[in-house]
């Protein structure tokens, strides 16, 4: 079923909001998209059309399957990122 295989693999919507994408969100994006080819994690990774309301803090991601909101992300970060969709907790 669709539900259960999008889980499995993760998910992470980054904020595609002109605040975000100021502070770099697309050079995260794509050091996670690199990142999880190289490690071959399958991850959807997406994207935004508005702003996630906290423009201050980004770039922001939203991490499924925790739903965890991740702030003020940079390259270093995309390790972190690819961990926290890979993990199985919420299963
Ligand atoms: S532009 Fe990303 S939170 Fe506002």
């Amino acid at each position: 079923m669709e539900k259960k295989k999008a889980k499995e693999d993760g998910c992470v919507v980054f904020c595609g909001g002109k605040g975000c994408r100021k502070a770099g969100s697309d050079k995260v994006r794509a050091a996670l998209e690199k990142l999880a080819e190289k490690e071959k994690v399958r991850l959807t990774v997406a994207e935004t059309e508005e702003c996630m309301g906290k423009c201050s803090q980004g770039p922001v991601a939203v991490v499924w399957p925790a739903g965890k909101c991740c702030v003020e992300l940079s390259k270093k970060d995309a390790a972190d990122l690819l961990e926290l969709a890979a993990d199985k907790k919420g299963e």
